[in-house]
């Protein structure tokens, strides 16, 4: 089971009720990888959804760190960001990638997910962001298995 989700952010607010419907929708354990490139708002997004899951700490860009965790939230959240590693460093988290990615009841959040060499081509929800102008951006989600494309369809639904 597959399904497409794209939707318009004109602004910060939108991002963030788009973070609300994702957060909200969550039942399981997922698996969101984030595509889109530098300042396309992957990290500004998932702080929302951290927001959202009522994680107390500060969620802060892994993009040196290529991995943060939080565990105070309804969700335990790992947050990646494979940047860094490009093609030939994954194998160095790539352990990791694969625990955290099929943990029941967390989120794990991979930005630069086609770095992956992949290892998350299962189910999974993918997330691209296109940048449009300094204030738009386009969210185009795509799900694979049948539990994401259930997410997806209550993730819609909330943004209707
Ligand atoms: N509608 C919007 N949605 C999301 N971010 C927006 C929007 N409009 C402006 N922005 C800005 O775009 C920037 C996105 O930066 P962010 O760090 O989230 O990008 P990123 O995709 O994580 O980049 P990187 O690949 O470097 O990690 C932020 O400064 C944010 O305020
Ligand atoms: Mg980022």
């Amino acid at each position: 089971m597959s399904g497409k989700f794209s939707t318009k952010s004109n602004n910060l607010e939108r991002t963030d009720a788009i973070a609300k419907a994702i957060a909200d929708s969550l039942e399981v354990g997922t698996l969101l990888c984030m595509y889109g490139d530098i300042g396309a708002g992957k990290t500004t997004i998932t702080k929302s959804i951290g927001k959202y899951l009522e994680i107390k700490e500060k969620i802060t860009s892994p993009s040196f760190v290529i991995l943060n965790e939080y565990h105070s939230g309804k969700f335990d959240l790992y947050h990646f960001d494979l940047y860094r590693l490009e093609e030939e460093g994954v194998s160095t988290i790539i352990d990791e990638l694969r625990e955290y990615s099929q943990d029941p009841k967390a989120l794990t959040i991979v930005e630069w997910a086609q770095f992956d060499q992949n290892e998350l081509l299962g189910d999974r929800l993918s997330l691209q962001i296109k940048y449009f102008d300094d204030e738009t951006r386009e969210f185009c989600f795509e799900a694979f298995g049948t539990e994401n494309t259930e997410l997806l369809n209550r993730i819609e639904k909330a943004l209707q």
